[in-house]
């Protein structure tokens, strides 16, 4: 069974669903693909799309409605994309933005398309002393990230936790952002995939694309941590433990010249 951390199933207050019959149907493929837990997570603050946390909770309760009703077996739990802007601390201070299921202990934060903003490290510096662990949206699909693996590296050594999209990993989204999956992965800068899904086709409810080519890159155990027991742990209110990944990466990340010839 598995658990969806990023996901926007909330019909009409995002660019994700955009109706009550669209968020069953993509229910529907979430429980196809094993998956039994959907944290929500509308955008909030990212300059289009303000969703404060009541306003979710209240997409919440008319959506699980309508699940019972469809009798759809999918437990749904809140939470927000939340972009990375200086006011996001004091909102989730003063209990305006949702942490990860709403537990208070990481949240889901998205960067810009293209740019890594002035102030970022300070802004995630800031959630790490709130006692906030920041789980960094598909940082595959940000230019500058791909560009500079590295940089994220060196938010995940601060205390932050990566989160790559399972599409990105079949090269959905282009070979670059596929290349920077696999960079990532293999840095151990990745600790969880999800579906990041906005539709119920293309833009899927579906996480177990990804295991394959996972397996490939980084082997079955290292899979099995950002597929199921990561994305699980954290949604139980748990922070997942980044050596258990480390211990099962492969150190070596070129294969040697006698294994290319086969
Ligand atoms: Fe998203």
């Amino acid at each position: 069974m598995l658990t969806d951390l990023h996901c926007h199933l909330i019909p009409g207050i995002d660019d994700g669903s955009k109706s009550l019959e669209q968020s069953l149907a993509m229910a529907r493929i979430a429980v196809e693909d094993g998956i039994s837990t959907t944290v929500v997570t509308p955008h909030h603050l990212n300059g289009v799309y303000d969703n404060p946390a009541d306003g979710v909770r209240e997409g919440l309760r008319v959506l699980k409605e309508a699940l019972f009703r469809e009798r759809i077996s999918l437990q749904l739990l809140p939470g927000s994309e939340l972009h990375l802007v200086p006011e996001l601390p004091g909102q989730l201070n003063r209990g305006e933005a949702l942490t990860i299921a709403d537990r208070g202990h990481a949240v889901l934060v998205e960067l810009p398309v293209h740019t890594v903003p002035v102030g970022a490290e300070n802004i995630l510096d800031h959630l790490i002393a709130m006692g906030l662990t920041p789980l960094i949206a598909h940082p595959e699909r940000n230019s500058e990230l791909r560009r500079t693996p590295e940089r994220l590296a060196g938010w995940v050594r601060m205390g932050c936790l990566g989160q790559v999209t399972a599409q990105s990993c079949t090269g959905n989204f282009g070979e670059p952002v596929r290349d920077a999956a696999r960079t990532m992965i293999r840095q151990g800068s990745i600790h969880v995939v999800a579906s990041d899904a906005h539709r119920d086709a293309r833009r899927v409810p579906r996480i177990t694309i990804a295991r394959k080519p996972i397996e490939q890159w980084a082997g079955k155990d290292a899979a099995r941590l950002l597929i199921e027991a990561f994305p699980a742990r954290l949604a139980d209110g748990e922070l997942p433990d980044p050596g258990l990944l480390i211990d099962v990466l492969p150190t070596r990340t070129r294969k040697p010249w006698w294994r290319k010839m086969f």
